[in-house]
């Protein structure tokens, strides 16, 4: 088993070593940032660990409040809903917008949170194959009945293969239908793609009606709880249709007033994102010149595959040896992994350049 005993970040303390890291979902090193330890110690100085009480009448308090500007300002949204964990975010938008839709469609390798909401909401659920346009064009053929209202939902970011679905096409297929909805889990997406981080439809330059997202601010944010920003209108539907929200307690104090400041740093240092896209870049490159296929995206994810017999587990621990952690998850363990298996890197905005070099180096001595 491993112990993580140190902030993440480039260099992180696992099991007593200290190793270069590239795991996790930290990937502008916001977890252990001064500025954002000290938001955290001051409120929950000033207003303990949590309210103890649900949002539904006195769980307010000026922490959630500033977290809730902060998201209107970094998502260009009138309004936003946040809530303890991105997990119930799904659950939360399928929910309350279950009088909006008849029948939901949904990506089989979506992650788990999507998946359960889709088993949650009371309607016909359909699978599609992953990110098969052509099975989704099928399936809504075979499935749909005339007036139903299809909804689509899928991971924007699938977590360890890193792909970024493609909503445009799914849109193209849903075009006859004037009221089709889609929705993303943006949980990987958040901060990280899309020219000011906003995610997915930023990335993919979609915009319109009745597309949705729901994001977390856990993970590359630095902070914790799940994000849904939109208008007026969508927030108070969610609100007034979903009970999810209004039945869990609060997001502790700390982690709401650490997700506030850490939206407001991003927000005033889109570089952040720059330096981890060109960190992403070169790591990719490097990568592929080793013979690895990966896909030429800002995502800093990175899925090594089993191609030509290759080992994964064995150079998973053969470079935690060396100091240097990455993940292997064998086919099945987890939403969105390849058959056979998943070297999974992350690339953080601080990992220089000799750490993505050694990296690599060493993974090519075990191919
Ligand atoms: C795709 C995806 N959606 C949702 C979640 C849940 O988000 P949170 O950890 O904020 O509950 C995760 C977490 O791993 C995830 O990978």
């Amino acid at each position: 088993m491993y112990v993580m005993e140190s902030t993440p970040g480039p260099r992180t303390v696992i099991n007593g070593k200290e190793v270069d890291y590239f795991s996790g979902c930290g990937y502008y090193d916001l977890q252990g940032h001064p500025e954002i330890i000290k938001a955290a110690c001051e409120a929950v100085k000033k207003f303990g660990i949590s309210s103890a009480t649900s949002p539904l009448v006195y769980g307010n308090n000026p922490i959630l409040q500033r977290i809730q500007t902060k998201a209107c300002t970094f998502f260009g949204t009138e309004s936003t809903l946040y809530f303890v964990s991105g997990f119930i975010g799904n659950s939360i938008l399928l929910d309350g917008l279950r009088d909006q839709y008849d029948i939901i469609f949904v990506d089989e390798e979506s992650h788990y949170s999507v998946l359960h909401a889709a088993l949650i909401a009371q309607k016909p659920v359909v699978k599609f194959r992953y990110m098969d346009v052509e099975d989704f064009r099928k399936k809504v053929k075979e499935n749909i009945r005339p007036s139903q209202r299809p909804l689509l939902i899928c991971d924007g970011i699938f977590p360890i293969s890193g792909d970024i679905s493609p909503i445009p096409d799914y849109q193209q297929v849903l075009k006859e239908y004037d009221e089709a909805i889609i929705c993303v889990d943006d949980a990987h997406a958040t901060g990280v793609i899309g020219k000011k981080g906003r995610g997915t439809f930023e990335y993919l330059g979609i915009e319109g009606e009745r597309l949705y997202s729901a994001g977390t601010l856990s993970k590359a944010i630095g902070g914790h709880g799940g994000i849904i920003a939109g208008s007026k209108e969508l927030i108070e539907t969610l609100n007034k249709n979903s009970n999810i929200h209004h039945a869990c307690s609060q997001t502790p104090i700390p982690d709401a007033a650490a997700a506030a400041k850490a939206l407001e740093m991003l927000y005033k240092n889109p570089g952040l994102r720059r330096q981890l896209w060109d960190n992403v870049s070169y790591a990719k490159k490097k990568l592929r010149s080793l013979g690895f296929n990966i896909n030429d995206t800002p995502v800093p994810i990175i899925c090594l595959r089993p191609d030509a017999g290759i080992d994964l587990e064995f150079i998973q621990s053969e470079l935690f040896k060396r100091g240097l952690a990455v993940i292997y998850l064998p086919g099945g363990r987890y939403t969105s992994v390849p058959t056979g298996g998943a070297l999974r890197i992350s690339i953080f905005y601080s990992h220089t350049r000799k750490q993505i070099d050694r990296l690599v180096d060493t993974i090519k001595r075990f191919i």
